[in-house]
């Protein structure tokens, strides 16, 4: 391996300008207009796949965005990983609270600045470019791999089920292997045990057939986006608990254990807080804050309006609200069964004589956890340690990667979750980067694990 390391560092700058280039693509999945970028990006990861010397390389349209998939299988009797990630990326908005061009990468304080450069780009490279080192020394891998690059993670990956189903012969593998999550802070590398799933739904109540002078008929008529307020306001009662009937029905209580492990975190409540301009935290009762985040389930308003929202002041009326709820799951909650209760529970409470529309919003999934002693777990500690020089820390985290629940459902596979992003990464908002020091060791790490991942099979 040490002929592989000492490659790998001396194109520490070809390997970063790799970098830059994918970084240019605006493959945002989410705005139409981003289109032919989003392609054109498949088609420069199906060109690093390539390049890196996989054997067989495709390009696979969906419904939506392409699929990409790469696979080199010449490691008989070896283990087969199945490296997951994904090639789109959040829409850049607001462009003004960016400190350069979001598809202008600019390095600065050991970053590389650029939408996409944690969430996923840099860290899908960082995978290419480790299978690349060994494939240039030595010609061959320890393991079989299968690059599964997909670009719709964002919006919640509508189409990659189907396309694993119809390809799940030749998606065979032993493990998933993700890195699209976090570190736990500089120089301390983490293994994720779960993720929480996702389900999102859009809520109109409507009133009078048209908005409506509010001194004219204020106070003779209910005002929907009231109504709506208190409607969204009964979902939780004062201690964050939510009422809506069977909603913690099967949710997986949490074992001693994890309890335990996730006390002894060096975790700074305050610190944490500090850091986002906050004093307190707040949620259900009973639980720490990392509890609550990772594994409890969750009713979020993520937007809610209607009515006038302009300079000064309007006395309207409206004649419709509009909300857009997500909710979090955790194992072992269903997505459909849950996205029904939340529906019948504010049907149930609409005031009589408005109208109301609940709508799933496509993407989205199931929680997952994995399990304690599985082998890919110590092969990665062992990785990880070695580079980095220190335990990686055992995690949980509160966001979804909707596609791991249907790796566990469609192929029967667990997902190995080691991510290289820093917590203050920016990921979703303005100033994304990614920490290069990290992406070095962290393809370094990914060399190793490949190595380990066959001994310990
Ligand atoms: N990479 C993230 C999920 C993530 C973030 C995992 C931080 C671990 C640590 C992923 O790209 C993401 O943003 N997921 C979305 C899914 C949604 C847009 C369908 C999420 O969780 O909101
Ligand atoms: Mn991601
Ligand atoms: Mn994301």
């Amino acid at each position: 391996m040490e002929a592989i390391f000492h490659a790998l560092r001396a194109s520490n700058v070809a390997r970063t300008q790799q970098l830059e280039t994918y970084l240019r693509i605006p493959s945002i999945s989410s705005e139409p207009q981003y289109g032919p970028d989003v392609a054109r990006c498949a088609r420069h990861t199906a060109l690093l796949l390539q390049q890196a010397g996989m054997e067989s390389v495709t390009v696979h349209e969906t419904a939506g965005h392409p699929v990409v998939v790469g696979r080199w299988e010449k490691a008989p009797g070896c283990p087969t990983v199945l490296i997951y990630g994904h090639y789109d990326v959040q829409p850049v908005d607001p462009l003004d609270l960016w400190s350069a061009a979001p598809f202008s990468p600019r390095y600065h304080d050991n970053r590389i600045f650029a939408r996409g450069a944690t969430d996923d780009k840099g860290q899908v490279l960082m995978h290419i470019q480790a299978v690349a080192a060994i494939l240039q020394q030595h010609g061959r891998l320890p393991v079989n791999v299968i690059f599964l690059l997909e670009g719709e993670e964002e919006i919640g990956s509508p189409h990659l089920p189907e396309f694993i189903t119809t390809h799940r012969r030749t998606l065979k593998a032993d493990l998933a292997l993700v890195s699209d999550s976090y570190m736990w802070a500089e120089n301390r590398p983490a293994i994720t045990t779960q993720l929480r799933g996702l389900v999102l739904l859009d809520v109109v109540l409507s009133g009078s057939n048209r908005d409506l002078h509010s001194g004219s008929y204020g106070g003779g008529i209910a005002n929907p986006l009231e109504m709506l307020a208190r409607m969204l306001a009964t979902v939780k009662d004062q201690t964050g608990t939510i009422v809506i009937p069977g909603f913690y029905d099967e949710v997986r209580q949490p074992t001693a254990l994890v309890r335990q492990q996730w006390a002894q975190l060096p975790f700074d409540e305050a610190q944490y807080l500090q850091a986002l301009g906050l004093t307190q935290g707040w949620g259900e009762a009973g639980y720490t804050l990392l509890e609550r985040i990772w594994l409890r389930p969750t009713f979020e308003i993520n937007g809610l309006w209607g009515g006038y929202n302009g300079p000064g002041g309007k006395t309207v009326l409206p004649a419709k609200a509009n909300a857009k709820l997500s909710l979090r799951l955790v194992p072992d909650q269903d997505p459909d069964t849950m996205a029904e209760r939340v529906k019948a529970y504010l049907l149930g409470i609409a005031p009589p004589g408005l109208s109301i529309e609940i709508n799933r919003i496509p993407g989205g999934g199931s929680p997952c956890a994995v399990p304690a002693g599985w082998f890919a777990l110590t092969a990665a500690q062992r990785a990880l340690q070695e580079s980095f020089q220190v335990a990686p820390l055992y995690i949980g985290e509160g966001s979804s990667i909707p596609v791991v629940a249907d790796f566990a459902k469609i192929l029967g596979i667990h997902t190995l979750l080691i991510g290289f992003g820093l917590p203050d990464a920016n990921a979703h908002a303005p100033d994304e980067s990614l920490h290069l020091p990290t992406f070095h060791t962290g393809i370094e790490s990914l060399v190793r694990l490949f190595y380990h991942l066959r001994d310990s099979f």
